[in-house]
């Protein structure tokens, strides 16, 4: 699969985001030959910038980042089709330097009228941009040639404003050009969870209420929020991931089989989970949220979330959020599925752990089994990618005595090729036009519709609860899940 004739334009490419993600990634995808010797790519911002002034900055940052090794020569093809257009969103002579620099690269290096749009900057632009497109005929859609939008989340921050957001961009594309990026799904190990569960015969048999007790699924992340004080503050983590990385991951685990994995077949599964959700009765007890205060990361002092560079010293932003939701399926009836998210946590690790029951009857002496815990097949999202296997087994000796012992796949040793980073295989499929990995405006609106109501309840709170940097959370998560006789996995 190798994307044809095509230019990227990125609006707000001197952002962290292009800088760290998207610069690399293109040439990631260029360096495995997974783009056409005719590809462009145009940088908009408001730097008085040359395109060797871009291509240099470019440089930098893809030497930086770049997973595949840097090689002269694809970078030198790459560079020479780079353009940069300098001006602000409101300005229309701007778009028409645009539309001129995509014509250009029409004309000069192939790219056919096929253009995408990727709009990494803040979501109050994207009308003002998105009216700029179709004022300047660039969203315009020409016979044999096609135009795409690629929408970074938060996609709103709640449902009426992410239907609003819907509206604008919808009256200016057509929905099947809408790409809307949760780069969580171009993960190898999310899309594993599809491997996993649809192409073996041991698992989906015990995937249900029968044989699970609960799911816990876990986003940690050790560092803090880094240069993007103004994006986070007032957003916090649960619209930050929860709404879209984590309810993602859930509706994955949760869902039947699709009929295929074609985009409507696999959003039509998803919506039916999302659609079946229950939000607990008492929020105050099953939800919990926290900040993060002055602690240690590894062997390094850390400042609290209320002294990190441009945050308000008053803000309750929520850095920690842990939410209890169950699905209301026979697959899932009573099954309580836990999702927690936090920065300055322990260590970064992502992971789907689905917690079964304990075996109706153990043969055993009780002190045989006093170190077995409950199985689980642990869904290693990253760091270190792949599965695990957990279950009880004799330790060596006369004794009959039982415990926990972990069976591991894992990425890096079973494959020799590495994964690809999620944004290469995302930026690759928008040029493809190859939907099945972007979520849809109805599943947006239904994770919303989920978190919403938890929004509003903690609105009426005050501070969130205090958690050292360094540490697992608020004492208020642990409790939420000894309230149901669980505890937290320490990952
Ligand atoms: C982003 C969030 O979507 O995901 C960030 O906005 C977070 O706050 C990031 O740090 C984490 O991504 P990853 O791929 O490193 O888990």
């Amino acid at each position: 699969r190798i994307a044809g004739p095509s230019s990227l334009v990125i609006f707000g490419v001197t952002g962290d985001l292009a800088k760290k993600k998207l610069l690399p990634a293109v040439y990631d995808l260029a360096n495995r030959g997974l783009l056409p010797a005719s590809f462009g790519l145009i940088g908009f911002g408001r730097r008085e910038w040359s395109k060797e002034q871009f291509a240099a900055f470019a440089e930098e940052n893809v030497r930086a980042h770049c997973r595949t090794p840097f090689n002269e020569a694809t970078w030198k093809h790459l560079a020479e089709g780079m353009r940069f257009v300098t001006g602000n969103f409101d300005d229309p002579e701007a778009f028409r330097k645009l539309s001129q620099a995509v014509s250009e690269l029409d004309r000069d290096r192939g790219t056919r009228g096929n253009h995408a749009f990727y709009m990494s900057i803040p979501p109050k632009d994207f009308p003002i941009v998105a009216e700029q497109l179709a004022a300047s005929g660039l969203s315009h859609s020409v016979p044999g040639a096609w135009k795409r939008v690629i929408i970074e989340k938060p996609f709103g921050h709640d449902l009426a404003s992410a239907k609003e957001l819907d509206r604008v961009v919808s009256e200016v594309f057509e929905p099947d050009s809408v790409f809307r990026i949760d780069h969580y799904l171009g993960k190898e190990t999310v899309q594993n969870i599809l491997a996993l569960r649809f192409a073996n015969m041991m698992f989906e048999p015990v995937w249900n209420a029968n044989y699970v007790s609960h799911v816990q699924i876990t986003m940690a992340e050790d560092m803090g929020i880094g240069g993007r004080a103004g994006y986070y503050d007032g957003i916090g983590a649960a619209r930050d991931v929860i709404q879209n990385h984590l309810i993602q991951l859930m509706a994955l685990t949760a869902m039947e089989e699709p009929v295929s994995f074609a985009a409507a077949d696999l959003t039509a599964e998803k919506t039916k989970v999302l659609s079946a959700v229950r939000l607990p009765k008492d929020l105050g007890l099953h939800t919990a949220r926290g900040q993060y205060s002055a602690g240690w990361q590894g062997s390094e002092p850390v400042v609290g979330y209320l002294e990190e560079q441009g945050i308000d010293p008053q803000s309750t932003t929520e850095t920690y959020a842990a939410i209890r939701l169950n699905i209301d399926t026979r697959r899932w009836a009573g099954v309580p599925f836990y999702l927690r998210t936090g920065k300055r946590l322990g260590k970064r690790t992502s992971e789907i752990a689905v917690v079964f029951k304990r075996a109706p009857h153990l043969p055993f002496d009780a002190t045989a089994t006093r170190e077995l815990g409950s199985n689980a097949i642990v869904i290693r999202v990253q760091p270190d990618e792949g599965v695990t296997l957990r279950f009880g087994a004799k330790t060596p000796g006369s004794a009959m005595e039982v415990r926990d012992v972990n069976m591991d796949f894992s990425y890096g040793s079973s494959f020799t090729e590495a994964s690809p980073e999620a944004y290469e295989r995302l930026i690759l499929d928008v040029l493809l036009g190859d939907p099945p990995l972007f979520p849809t405006t109805e599943e947006v609106d239904l994770s919303w519709k989920i978190l919403d109501p938890i929004e509003e309840y903690w609105s009426t709170l005050g501070q969130p609860e205090p958690y050292r940097a360094g540490t697992w959370g608020p004492a208020q998560a642990d409790q939420m899940l000894a309230a149901d006789g669980y505890h937290w996995r320490m990952p």
